[in-house]
């Protein structure tokens, strides 16, 4: 519910045009979220890369109905691969396929993707696809088939709540690809998923032993102790294309502490105009983060 309210245009408005109410919720954002400007991103990028990180770097925004936008969307992207590549930060650039035409035309959004990736790939740069509602899956996973078979810098993100996701596993098998597996972020119908359970938490553990043995490079995105736990038990980390990788603001003494132990971390970065649609996601996901949103706000 708390999506479809930060969706909603009037309300975007009134934070936007509000400036006590976008003074307040900006400071509760910025716990997650690492400014508006790129510039913003790969500052901390760089920081967390000092630090012995590897990153991951957004650009916020999703369901973008408007063609130019869209190409908006795209030339943000582009001009973030360019400034990665004259950094030298070795980030992973991630997106929803919706910010960049999906909503409007899957073969705008493939087209932009394919552009995206050709300009990647010339900076060695790895572009990442994140999973979005599954009414959207199937596209999703087209588009990422057509252009990872001509750009293998392409990643896919797979959501283990979906009842569909041990096939679209299968499906990609044939090749070594890029993987990242969540839980699932998105409120979805119960004859398609399954909830947060320890059934859920078998369900992941099973897609990131099937991804290693087929030889994926997988990144497991998660903040869950037990299961990071499981994952290190299991000797699974022992593969050199395994890491784990956590988003900037959650758990952050996880991270550190794994990092510390030398283990292999990403974290994922975001940046971005909507941030107030971030924010919205992150309480939605932990609804415990509306208290600490209260607390950065009454702190300030
Ligand atoms: P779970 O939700 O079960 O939480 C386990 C524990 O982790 C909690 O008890 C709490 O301690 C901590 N925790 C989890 N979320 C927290 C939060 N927001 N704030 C504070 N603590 C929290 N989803 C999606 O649908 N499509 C996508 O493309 C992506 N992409 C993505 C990339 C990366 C790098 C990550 C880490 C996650 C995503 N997600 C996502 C989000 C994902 O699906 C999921 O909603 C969150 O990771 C939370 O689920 P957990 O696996 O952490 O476990």
């Amino acid at each position: 519910a708390l999506k479809s309210i930060a969706r909603r245009s009037d309300l975007k408005s009134y934070v936007e045009q509000t400036p006590e109410m976008n003074r307040l919720l900006r400071l509760a954002a910025a716990r997650y979220v690492t400014g508006e400007d790129r510039k913003d991103g790969l500052a901390v990028g760089q920081e967390l890369v000092n630090k012995g990180y590897a990153v991951s770097l957004e650009y916020i925004g999703e369901n973008t109905t408007d063609v130019t936008e869209c190409e908006a969307a795209a030339i943000e992207l582009t001009a973030l691969i360019h400034d990665l590549s004259q950094s030298g930060i070795s980030a992973r650039v991630s997106f929803d396929l919706s910010h960049i035409g999906l909503s409007l035309d899957k073969e705008l959004a493939c087209s932009h993707l394919m552009t995206l990736a050709e300009q990647a790939m010339g900076a060695g740069i790895e572009l990442f696809i994140s999973m979005e509602e599954s009414s959207k899956t199937a596209d999703i996973l087209s588009v990422y088939g057509r252009a990872a078979s001509f750009y293998p810098n392409i990643g896919i993100t797979l959501q283990a709540h979906l009842t569909r996701t041990p096939q679209d596993l299968a499906a990609i098998a044939s090749s070594p690809s890029r993987l990242r597996i969540v839980k699932g972020a998105y409120q979805e119908p119960t004859d398609c998923s399954i909830p947060r359970s320890t059934a859920l938490n078998d369900r992941y553990l099973e897609l990131v032993e099937s991804a290693i043995r087929q030889g994926h490079r997988v990144s497991i995105a998660t903040h869950d102790e037990p299961i990071i736990q499981e994952v290190l038990d299991r000797g699974w980390l022992s593969d050199a294309d395994v890491e784990f990788e956590m988003l900037y603001g959650i758990r952050p003494d996880l991270s550190s502490r794994l990092r510390s132990a030398g283990h292999p971390v990403r974290i994922y970065l975001t940046y971005g105009h909507q941030w107030y649609l971030y924010l919205c996601h992150r309480i939605a996901e932990y609804p415990p983060n509306l208290f600490r949103a209260v607390i950065d706000m009454v702190n300030s």
